[in-house]
């Protein structure tokens, strides 16, 4: 939408000095940005020129961001579920060489034309729901030319489809079967590279006894931050590695998983603003039992965002709706942190200042749901009361 006035709707603007719910409100949209929301009553009088449209008490929120996605990737892995069921870990599987490593066979063997094929059911299934912002993470290639080639799927799949696509450059996921010096020789490169091609957003890493050690995810922040590019990890999800106080030392945007985040990871994150992530998909996947420390995150203010973290093997989920849901249900999140958490902190959790609120001089990405109460939407398990999705 590039211009109009939607009225009669109730508004969740998610923003600081707005109530939760703003019943008979109106927004006015200029230019593909909110120029203006509040009582339907007191819309100002440049804005009744505009097409209007009646939205019936419908509730609109700010556009869906899911922040933390592996959409692009080959393969599946069914196989490894129906193991996990029988009693085998996710750590022992990837240990046998199945896990990230089998994803990434898949993965080389795809081409970039076929990633993005693959990908598209996936990112259409979050586009159904109202995302209108999705990050995808490379680290199923593990070698420079899949690397490059999942990243650039991720841009193709931004000009197929009506989202916007922030990419995010997962070097350090797993070690290549071939061996070697791969962070010094196949991962800095790759980085270098897929940053001078315009492919790169932010710099992840998984920071675990299964995958990389701290000096390690610290050798590629260095390099991160010497291109002026900002950093992300997956920390805390298998165990305690002080992942997450080493991104935040970083300035990271967020520290993701944090099962086994500690008091320490928490001050670290609420001093440098990072944002938590929580991806309750993974949690739920692998029957995990210990939940990320969400009061202790919640009283040192540190922002929390909620993902799908979809995946081929920990969280094969397309749904961030059901991410609300269990966020709620398995995380003790309450039904207003959780939309939160797919919009205004998924939209720092990304370093974005454009979107994730309904404000003035924001993007007009905007949903419109067919529910009575916001709680709604993490409430129901399954169904997806999207009426229409509004992008700048
Ligand atoms: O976010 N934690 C590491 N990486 C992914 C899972 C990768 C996989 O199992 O394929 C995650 O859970
Ligand atoms: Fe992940």
């Amino acid at each position: 939408m590039d211009e109009g006035v939607l009225m009669g709707c109730a508004v969740a603007a998610m923003d600081d000095g707005q109530p939760a719910l703003l019943a008979d409100a109106a927004i006015a949209v200029l230019d593909g940005r909110i120029a203006w929301t509040g009582p339907r009553a007191e819309l100002p009088g440049p804005f009744a020129r505009l097409p209007r449209e009646d939205l019936g008490g419908r509730l609109v929120t700010p556009g869906l961001i899911d922040c933390h996605t592996h959409v692009v990737h080959g393969g599946q892995r069914a196989g490894e579920f129906a193991a996990r069921l029988q009693g085998t870990s996710y750590a022992e599987i990837a240990r046998q060489g199945g896990g990230i490593l089998s994803t990434v066979r898949a993965t080389r063997g795809a081409g970039e034309a076929r990633l993005v094929e693959l990908a598209l059911p996936r990112v259409d299934a979050l586009i159904r729901e109202g995302v209108c912002t999705i990050e995808i993470k490379s680290g199923y290639g593990l070698d420079h030319e899949t690397e490059l080639a999942m990243l650039r799927a991720a841009r193709a799949i931004s000009r197929l489809r009506p989202i916007e696509v922030r990419t995010s450059f997962l070097g350090l996921h797993a070690r290549p079967p071939e061996g070697g010096e791969y962070l010094r020789d196949v991962c800095l490169p790759a980085l270098r590279a897929a940053h001078a091609e315009g492919l790169v957003d932010a710099v992840d890493a998984f920071c675990e006894t299964i995958a990389f050690t701290p000096e390690e995810v610290e050798l590629l922040f260095a390099e991160a931050r010497a291109l002026g590019l900002p950093v992300k990890i997956h920390a805390e999800q298998l165990s305690n590695q002080g992942g997450a106080a080493l991104a935040a030392r970083h300035g990271a945007l967020s520290a993701d998983h944090l099962e086994y985040l500690d008091a320490a990871g928490v001050a670290a994150m609420a001093r440098a603003g990072t944002v938590a992530v929580l991806l309750p998909g993974a949690f739920y996947t692998l029957r995990e039992t210990q939940a990320p420390p969400v009061e202790a995150l919640r009283s040192a203010r540190v922002p929390m965002a909620v993902a799908t973290d979809c995946n081929p093997g920990s969280s094969p989920m397309t749904s961030l709706l059901l991410a609300m849901n269990m966020t709620c249900t398995l995380f003790g999140l309450t039904t207003e942190e959780a939309l939160a958490g797919v919009t205004r902190h998924a939209a720092r959790a990304l370093g974005l200042a454009d979107r994730g609120r309904i404000a003035p001089g924001l993007r007009a990405d905007l949903c419109i749901w067919d529910v009575e109460d916001p709680a709604e939407l993490a409430y129901r398990i399954g169904f997806n009361p999207l009426y229409r999705r509004i992008r700048a």
